[in-house]
């Protein structure tokens, strides 16, 4: 959720901090600060975005210091909440991402030990319990200090006097950027590929020590070994490149997404999943994600369901946690686009916990999902920096697509047309990306509404939930995913000539169900826009405005209409004049429960 940046060189530290944060800020973006090390500390912290910060600053050459964005756990958004915190003599600041669930018993004893906290943050008591165990050894305090505290941490640490950065990880996402000269601690590659492409990433139970020379590495008390990974993204994957927003760029680049995590596997499908394709010893699978990720496992679920014939659970994370289950003889599949969603890694944790063989379709090399499960899948999606899932959303589709087919019980002729429908999956979004205008025109007709309602039947259900999320979390248009079919069930209640319905619709089965289900919506004056396959002109007839899918199998259909409605929520949002990259209260990885 919160952002982190170290940095120790011989450059100075303020603008490269700077320029890291705002690479960050997607990570959570209500408060900001930084720590600049010199003779003393120097802390600049304030509510809002970096560029507010930066405004504040003047220039300043010091060549350590630390930063960080805030999406607020404990305590509002303010200046004296924001990170660094110090300690009561100044000596020491520190960055946190994470919980300390016990945070209060820890803040009272300290309290009657003496320490004056000055924020309501969790985070402050570590800097306390730091200052308190400090016997000389900036490094042993902290590990002293991290003993006390239960919940999530990743911590960049800096005191005064020699100059080196201690960091420390227990299930919050830290790395070290390795440079020339120089040195980074990071909560994320993507902040710092400007300036490094070579990471180690720390492991629970780590404490690192960084100067500008060397990092060393212990957990438990002994000095451990990391091994140094290159990270797979570009810089340029990692920036605008002249659109107005990621989430528009991620949308654009979706064609050539799909083509990546399509080459390599579909060539060579047997090896995605060896010897699950081969296990006859598996009842059933168990699919586990949150939002987007879970949308894409109920798609995955119809998938497997249809095509390998097994049986499919598909369950959200953070529900998972709470209940007691039967899994005898199950697969579990993570979808986690960052592989750090705190209730995923639960989820995970316990399907293992309770004898299944795990899988993680993920699109962050290193992250902690995939250190959990026993193997992993990755999407090839590069970084997505749009709070709003676009492109791992549909490249975790194309994974799941993989994966059905490598277990497929169909015969061979229909696998061959499959892939076929696949290899041109690419081009079909290219099409309906350049023929966008109309869609455009429709999002911005639908930002003049406050509700809307999103139906699909089969496998374009997860669609309707898909394309109602996306909406409601960029535009703040109130939107409902629903089953064509429920509508019926209570929610009928609310149409009415206010309230658009998109309706999504396939080729399959559902199809003339789908169509009477839009005759009953037109019977109380409520606008309709249907997504339908190009040519189609029964459904032209019957609703208000279509946006024309290039044709693909109806298997393959969620594809091209889920591009097609995170175009609509963009341009409806763009109309409304919102943050869209950042909407409100949002961050793009929630690494607590
Ligand atoms: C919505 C969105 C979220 C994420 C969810 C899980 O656009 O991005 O709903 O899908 O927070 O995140 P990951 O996939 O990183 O586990």
């Amino acid at each position: 959720m919160c952002g982190l940046i170290g940095y120790i060189g011989n450059r100075p530290a303020q603008p490269i901090l700077i320029d890291c944060l705002r690479r960050l800020e997607y990570r959570g973006y209500d408060s900001c600060g930084l720590a600049l090390l010199g003779d003393g500390i120097q802390v600049y912290k304030d509510q809002g975005k970096v560029a507010e910060l930066q405004r504040g600053l003047s220039l300043n050459n010091e060549r350590t210091g630390i930063g960080h964005t805030r999406w607020a756990t404990h305590g509002r958004p303010s200046g004296i909440n924001a990170h660094p915190h110090l300690d009561c003599a100044g000596q020491i600041a520190l960055v946190h991402n994470g919980i300390v669930t016990n945070f209060l018993r820890l803040r009272q004893q300290l309290t009657q030990e003496g320490h004056i906290f000055s924020s309501e943050t969790d985070t402050e008591v570590i800097v306390h319990l730091i200052e308190k165990y400090y016997r000389g050894d900036l490094a042993e305090a902290v590990a002293t200090a991290l003993g006390q505290i239960e919940g999530s941490y990743a911590i960049i640490a800096l005191q005064t006097g020699p100059k080196k950065l201690v960091v420390a990880r227990n299930e919050s996402p830290l790395l070290i950027g390795l440079g020339d000269g120089e040195n980074f601690a990071a909560s994320d590659a993507a902040a710092i590929l400007d300036y490094t492409d070579r990471v180690v990433y720390l492991e629970d139970g780590d404490i690192g020590v960084i100067t500008d020379r060397e990092i060393t590495i212990a957990n438990n008390g002994h000095e451990v070994s990391r091994q140094v990974q290159q990270v797979p993204w570009t810089q340029e994957e990692a920036q605008k490149t002249g659109y107005e927003h990621f989430m528009l760029k991620e949308i654009h680049e979706q064609p050539r997404v799909i083509q990546n995590t399509l080459r390599g596997y579909l060539s060579a499908i047997e090896p995605v999943a060896p010897e699950i394709a081969a296990n006859g010893d598996i009842a059933q699978v168990l699919l586990l994600g949150c939002g987007t990720s879970y949308h894409a496992a109920l798609v995955g679920k119809y998938l497997l369901e249809k095509l390998a014939k097994v049986a499919v659970r598909a369950e959200l994370a953070s529900e998972f946690n709470y209940h007691d289950t039967l899994l005898s003889k199950t697969w579990a599949i993570g979808i986690t686009q960052s592989g750090e969603t705190a209730d995923t890694l639960m989820a995970l944790r316990k399907a293992k916990s309770l004898g299944c063989k795990t899988l993680v379709i993920t699109n962050v090399v290193g992250s902690s999902a995939t250190r959990i499960a026993d193997e992993a899948f990755y999407i090839k999606a590069g970084p997505e920096i749009s709070v709003a899932a676009t492109k791992s959303f549909i490249a975790q589709l194309v994974a799941f697509y993989l994966l059905a087919l490598a277990w497929a019980r169909i015969d061979t002729s229909s696998r061959e047309r499959l892939m076929a429908e696949l290899r041109l999956l690419p081009n079909k979004v290219q099409q309906l990306l350049d023929g966008q205008d109309d869609i455009a025109e429709l999002g911005e007709y639908l930002s003049r509404y406050d509700n809307a309602f999103f139906i699909g039947r089969g496998i374009n259900l997860p669609v309707a939930l898909e394309g109602a999320l996306k909406l409601k979390e960029i535009s703040y248009i109130h939107a409902e995913g629903c089953a064509a079919g429920e509508l019926k069930h209570g929610s009928f209640a609310l149409l009415n000539p206010h309230t658009p319905v998109v309706a999504i619709g396939a080729q399959d089965n559902t199809y003339d169900t789908l169509l009477t289900n839009i005759k009953e919506i037109k019977t109380r004056g409520t606008p309709v826009i249907a997504l339908a396959a190009e040519g189609d002109r029964e459904i032209d007839k019957l609703v208000d405005h279509v946006i024309w899918i290039p044709g693909t199998t109806p298997l393959l259909s969620p594809v091209v209409n889920s591009v097609a409605l995170q175009l609509l929520a963009y341009y409806a949002a763009r109309k409304r004049g919102y943050p869209i990259d950042q909407p409100r209260n949002l961050a793009k990885s929630v690494t607590v429960e």
